[in-house]
């Protein structure tokens, strides 16, 4: 069998239920067998039992989820659709658990019956539909379009995460009634494409990556809920680090400075971050960036990284991440500014293998370099 329950930590190499309910097959199966125990429901059941398996993932349906993270699972408006089950004792169980994860699991649209599709993701739930899971236990809720994380977070980041993972032709109706109830600022917006098109997140980019330490690190493109944790890691930088990044002693990081950074097309701009898990709260804690200029078709480039992971090899990382996205996208090469006192920078782009063009003036150095002139380098 696929299940072998081999890694729990409680009650390992069983299978824990209190009841069954299937066909001949399953009752075939479970008749004698010493692999499948059985339980009172208040055992089985009971969050603080789940709790003791070491990364207990808990998956539940849902029906709605409002924009705060409110998840509905047993009734479309007063027709009661189910009851509640375990959902929310395996959800606080999973919370629990050392290493859990608890998620709630919905498609983005429904189909009315007259055809029309209708948006799962939802300002607020319907009149009568209660609450299942509320938001303050609510962790990852996941549907086909990607992950929001709530757990910690403020009811705008919240918002607008739930509308990250929306169907994209809801998306610029449920941020107008974000806006409408003061959920969200009055000038936030969605990351439009040339097109005119809500831009798609593009998720195929986000992986783990190893670091000279031998720990791994989760990267991924920037989200719109990444504003905050941007001015955190550009508030963090010392008055050096904000000049070696900013070319001045940048003061304040407001959102106006930021949005450019966040709401990108992930063509002509594309922004990859380091993110940290911290006592449940992703921490950003690295930050690198292409900004293309369309009239040479090469990008600008721009790194920070957190003090306390320097010199663990994230710039060099995300530098080869964004030359292969940067050429997946028609981008032809790099170029940027480097203060000459900034020997880490120096170091990373002079150690590139690419012919690289470059001038000296007014203590700065300015670099080009093509994809196409690529030498390999011992
Ligand atoms: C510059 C910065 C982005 C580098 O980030 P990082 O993740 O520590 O960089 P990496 O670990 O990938 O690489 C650092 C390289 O510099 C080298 N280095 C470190 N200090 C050095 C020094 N004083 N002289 C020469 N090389 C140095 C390291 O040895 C390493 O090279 P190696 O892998 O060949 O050994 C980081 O220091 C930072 O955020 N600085 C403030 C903002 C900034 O300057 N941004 C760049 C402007 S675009």
């Amino acid at each position: 069998g696929v299940i072998t329950c081999e890694r729990k930590t409680l009650h390992p190499n069983k299978i824990i239920c209190s009841f069954t309910m299937g066909s001949k097959k399953l009752y075939d199966f479970i008749h004698d067998n010493p692999f499948v125990n059985f339980y009172p429901v208040d055992y089985v059941n009971d969050p603080s039992v789940i709790a003791r398996n070491r990364k207990q993932v808990a998956i539940n349906a849902a029906l709605t989820v409002d924009f705060t993270g409110q998840v509905n699972a047993d009734s479309i408006g007063s027709a009661f659709y189910s009851g509640i089950g375990g959902q929310m004792d395996f959800m606080r169980g999973a919370a629990k658990s050392e290493g859990g994860k608890p998620i709630i699991t919905l498609p983005s649209t429904y189909e009315t019956s007259d055809g029309k599709l209708q948006s799962r993701i939802v300002p607020t739930l319907p009149p009568y539909a209660g609450v299942t899971v509320t938001r303050g236990d609510v962790h990852y809720v996941v549907t086909e379009w990607g992950t929001a994380y709530l757990h910690g977070k403020s009811i705008r980041e919240r918002v607008m995460a739930m509308i990250g993972i929306a169907h994209p032709d809801f998306r610029e109706l449920l941020l107008e009634e974000a806006k409408k109830i003061n959920y969200v600022f009055k000038d936030q917006e969605l990351a439009v494409g040339k097109d005119g098109r809500v831009v798609q997140y593009p998720q195929k980019y986000e992986r783990y990556f190893l670091l000279k330490d031998g720990s791994q690190l989760f990267f991924r493109p920037i989200k719109p809920i990444d504003e905050r944790g941007m001015q955190e890691l550009y508030y963090d930088l010392s008055d050096q680090d904000r000049f070696y990044r900013f070319f001045s002693p940048m003061k304040t990081f407001r959102r106006d400075k930021i949005k450019p950074l966040v709401y990108i097309d992930y063509k002509t701009t594309f922004i990859i971050v380091g993110v940290k898990e911290e006592a449940d709260i992703q921490k950003i804690v690295a930050s690198g960036g292409y900004f293309l200029n369309p009239n040479i078709n090469m990008a600008e480039i721009a790194f920070t990284v957190s003090d306390n992971m320097r010199n663990l090899g994230l710039t060099k990382i995300m530098l080869d991440y964004l030359i292969r996205i940067a050429q997946e996208n028609g981008i032809d090469g790099f170029f940027g500014t480097i203060l000459m006192e900034n020997k880490p920078m120096l170091h990373i782009i002079k150690n590139l293998p690419y012919k690289l063009e470059a001038t000296v003036a007014d203590a700065e150095f300015n670099f080009k370099f093509r994809f196409a002139d690529f030498i390999k380098k011992e």
